[in-house]
């Protein structure tokens, strides 16, 4: 075998630069926003479970083949595809898995930078004293008031494109490793502080029972699809971030355990959101399934009502700002290492392009919460009655293409790719590891990736009706 070269962009400093780049993508809005409110739209308990099953099963092997084909391929996720489809001899259809993941990419950092961007508002009217004392229905129109405002939201969401896309333009490796060094722990014990407030409320039992006790009966095929959609999310996974952060891995780093390290971490930090919010919101008489709004709603009730709340909600919309940044740094990493590869741009020109047409994308976000809330393109189908611009933009990158995506990568991974190059890029240590991550890969991942889809379609329904 040729010797592997590495990446041109360059490579991590260390075992440990990697987790911290990969835990940077990972945790993010998906964990503390996006989280919670699914749980709450789907009944909690046994989404939650079906989504943590998901997360061992499918998202655990398919993230070691996603860091396994980078660091092999060494490049942007399309030019890595080509060349390892052409490697083990398969047809140059498997670029696919590039080209779709950074259209995923743009489609999903276009309506990310406008949470972020609703983040970074709240960092202010967390300093000014926004939330002093303030209750639910305070905190409702708060909220309310702010994503009213067309102008607003599209300010902060102009000013989260550009902090992230300078960054981007400097090379992710910069910076990155410290900043979530420091960061990701602080995040984590401002976490704890609000679970602290959570078990001080009437309501933490509540909140508890609501997240962790399953009733299944809530399990609909439309909740599996979501919590499914969910474990591709929260971990990065079925559109190239993981992968070309896998490209600058150096090659004697254990991809199974790094893995385990970047999973566990992420799973910590969705489980204790959900632990902070679930009992306010039952304490404070607030809708479980209020949805992209939820944390705005509640969170602002509990700083308001806790010693040095000022300065601790401050904190934590910076804390969830920078989580919001160093994930959206790596939706975009793939589509700039692919210009930089193949039309020799400059990384700053290439960041500046893949800027400006999720900046203007993003758009259609901002107005999907004021002047276009009613624009409901798909009103006509039963699932999508309700949903705006954003809600399905979030539906088809999430439900559908991350999913297809992490197919595509376990298909080939499990079964195109010889045994023998797997092996040798994974050099799995535990016993019985190799194997195991072969048939997860190869039957379990895919085999759940089209048993959701199936269960979601109805096709289940159809079928148990003839037979
Ligand atoms: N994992 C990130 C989060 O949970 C979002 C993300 C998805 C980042 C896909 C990169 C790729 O917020």
């Amino acid at each position: 075998m040729a010797e592997r070269k590495q990446s041109i962009h360059g490579q991590w400093s260390s075992r440990l630069a990697f987790i911290m780049a990969a835990t940077g993508s990972a945790v993010g809005l998906g964990n503390i926003w996006k989280f919670p409110y699914i749980a709450g739209e789907n009944g909690g308990g046994a989404f939650v479970l079906f989504y943590l099953l998901c997360i061992v099963l499918i998202g655990v092997p398919i993230m070691m083949a996603e860091v396994m084909l980078g660091r092999r391929g060494r490049q942007s996720p399309i030019n890595t595809m080509r060349e390892l489809a052409h490697e083990e001899s398969r047809h140059g259809f498997w670029q696919i898995v590039g080209w779709g993941g950074v259209l995923a990419g743009f489609l999903i950092l276009s309506y990310y930078s406008v949470i972020a961007g609703w983040a970074l508002a709240y960092v202010l009217k967390a300093f000014s004293g926004a939330f002093t004392g303030i209750g639910g229905e305070q905190s409702k129109a708060l909220f309310g008031g702010f994503t009213n405002d067309a102008y607003a939201v599209g300010f902060w969401h102009t000013v989260f494109m550009i902090i992230t896309m300078v960054v981007v333009a400097r090379g992710v490796r910069h910076g990155l490793e410290k900043a979530v060094r420091y960061l990701m722990p602080a995040l984590l014990i401002l976490l704890l502080v609000l679970v602290g407030y959570a078990m001080s409320t009437d309501g933490f039992v509540t909140g508890l029972k609501f997240l962790f006790a399953p009733d299944f009966s809530k399990l609909s095929g439309d909740a599996m699809l979501e919590a499914m959609g969910h474990a591709f999310f929260t971990l990065s996974l079925g559109m190239g971030a993981i992968m070309i952060y896998g490209s600058y891995l150096p090659k004697n780093v254990s991809i199974a355990k790094t893995t385990f390290y970047v999973a566990g971490a992420d799973t910590l930090v969705a489980l204790l959101a959900g632990m902070a919010i679930f009992p306010l919101v039952f304490t404070y008489g607030l809708e479980s399934s209020a949805g992209p709004s939820l944390i705005f709603q509640t969170l602002p009730i509990a700083f308001g009502n806790i010693p040095g709340g000022v300065f601790l909600a401050g904190l934590f919309f910076i804390l969830l700002v920078f989580a919001a940044w160093t994930s959206s740094i790596s939706l975009i990493e793939p589509a700039v290492a692919w210009l930089v590869e193949n039309r020799g741009m400059k990384r700053i020109t290439a960041s500046l392009w893949a800027g400006v047409v999720t900046w203007l994308l993003g758009f259609a976000t901002v107005f999907s919460f004021n002047i276009w809330s009613d624009v409901k393109p798909l009103s006509g189908l039963a699932t999508f009655e309700k949903s705006t611009l954003f809600d399905l933009l979030d539906y088809l990158t999430a439900n559908i293409m991350l999913p297809l995506g992490g197919f595509l990568i376990a298909i080939f991974a499990g079964w195109l790719m010889t045994r023998k190059s797997s092996k040798e890029e994974l050099k799995i240590k535990f016993p019985y590891g190799y194997p195991v991550w072969l048939f997860l890969v190869r039957f379990i991942a895919p085999g759940a990736v089209i048993a959701v889809f199936i269960v979601k379609t109805g096709l289940w329904t159809w079928a148990k009706n003839i037979f």
